[in-house]
């Protein structure tokens, strides 16, 4: 976050021309018109894109829209989203204005660490191999530091270590996982580099042989908590005569189906990733990393739940929101991809936990959006209004 965070309340916005709105964001966000020219390509030159993965014949472009109102810690945010969708702006718009009725999203973030899992094979007595290499736990974590020395003096690092008896097609197998903090980066490329480095030393120890070496995409140690609190009076619905307290019981209700029912869960939680990815993508992020995260900790006691929950509280509805965030502000795609950087620009955040909060915070207003569209008029008006207009400037879908 900066110290003068832009006001992302901007009234009448998606009424203006495309050039004005970009004008309005500019003087917002500090930007110059030639800095915005850059998403007229998509952000990212052929030549940049050449750069970045292989076989490079083009570039693919998504629409970029900002999202707005957003408060999240009581700081604005003007939040950048790379969609195909239709609504998934304007429902993250609607929901962030009336969440911020309520003095806006709380969030708080785990410190950025990412897990490394070291595969051990073939491990003769699995419970002495555990404790040897429970005894060498500074020297692991030194020699895992020793090859990553960049992130070291950032002030990142390996920070523990633990070891699992992983069992099933064999009783032979010790995981070693790894904690890393890897500060602003999402971390990937540290903790294999790591995971590759000490894997030989772990084998030794283990009396056993090396398997595979790699994060996990579980990312259960860099965990997001977002929470809502919406006054009845910012619910009532304009078109279908609801009242507040009828909508918030109405999204109530759809929190408990989806916490009964994984098939609705499933939909619930997708609904929550059309806020997330769209932001993790905008800044460049690895979204499959951070959808993977999302299901498999959905997941996590057996059972496929819904990743963010409604209830009502007094006069209020209140939403609780908790996610793996694999998300960086720094190095990989972002070097390379200056329409990612200029998202982060525009979005103003300073660290990546900064990230993380505000994207679990368009997860949480998303969902927000989507439920209380479900329980009262339908989904389909709001987002056929949209498609419709969509067909008519013949950029439609069938
Ligand atoms: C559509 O992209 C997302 C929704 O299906 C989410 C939900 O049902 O909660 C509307």
């Amino acid at each position: 976050m900066s110290d003068k965070q832009p006001n992302s309340r901007i009234p009448d916005f998606r009424l203006l021309s495309l050039s004005d709105r970009r004008r309005e964001l500019a003087t917002r966000a500090d930007l110059t018109s030639d800095d915005l020219a850059l998403f007229d390509s998509g952000g990212l030159a052929a030549a940049d894109a050449a750069r970045m993965i292989e076989n490079v014949v083009g570039i693919y472009a998504l629409p970029l829209g900002v999202a707005l109102n957003f408060q999240v810690n009581q700081h604005d945010y003007l939040v950048p989203m790379a969609v195909e969708e239709p609504s998934v702006v304007a429902a993250a718009s609607y929901a962030a204005r009336m969440v911020r009725a309520g003095g806006g999203f709380s969030a708080t973030a785990d410190q950025p660490v990412m897990i490394a899992q070291i595969e051990l094979l073939a491990v003769g007595e699995p419970a002495a191999a555990r404790a040897r290499i429970e005894a060498a736990r500074a020297e692991i974590l030194a020699m895992a530091d020793a090859c990553q020395a960049v992130l070291v003096s950032v002030g990142g690092g390996a920070r523990d270590l633990e070891v699992r008896h992983v069992t099933g097609s064999t009783q032979n197998r010790l995981v070693v996982h790894l904690h890393v903090n890897c500060r602003d980066a999402m971390g990937a490329n540290s903790v294999n580099t790591m995971a590759e480095c000490v894997a030989p030393r772990l084998a030794e120890l283990s009396g056993g042989r090396v398997g595979l070496r790699i994060l996990s995409n579980l990312a259960d140690r860099r965990v997001v908590r977002v929470s809502a609190r919406i006054p009845f009076s910012a619910l009532a619905s304009d078109r279908g005569g609801a009242t507040g307290s009828e909508v918030a019981e109405g999204v109530a209700a759809a929190s408990r189906f989806a916490e009964d029912d994984p098939y609705r869960a499933a939909t619930h939680n997708k609904g929550i990733m059309n806020g997330v990815d769209a932001v993790v993508m905008a800044t460049g992020n690895d979204w499959r990393g951070v959808e993977a995260g999302a299901h498999s900790y959905a997941a996590r006691d057996g059972r496929y739940r819904p990743l963010a929950i409604w209830r009502v509280e007094g006069e209020n509805l209140v939403g609780r929101l908790e996610m793996p965030m694999a998300v960086g502000t720094v190095g990989g795609t972002m070097q390379v991809h200056p329409g990612a950087r200029l998202a982060l620009r525009i979005l103003r955040v300073s660290t990546s936990e900064e990230l993380g909060m505000v994207i679990g915070a368009a997860g949480l207003g998303q969902n927000l959006a989507a439920l209380r569209a479900l329980a009262t008029e339908g989904i389909q008006r709001g987002h056929m209004t949209l498609h419709k207009r969509a067909v008519a400037t013949g950029s439609g879908h069938s």
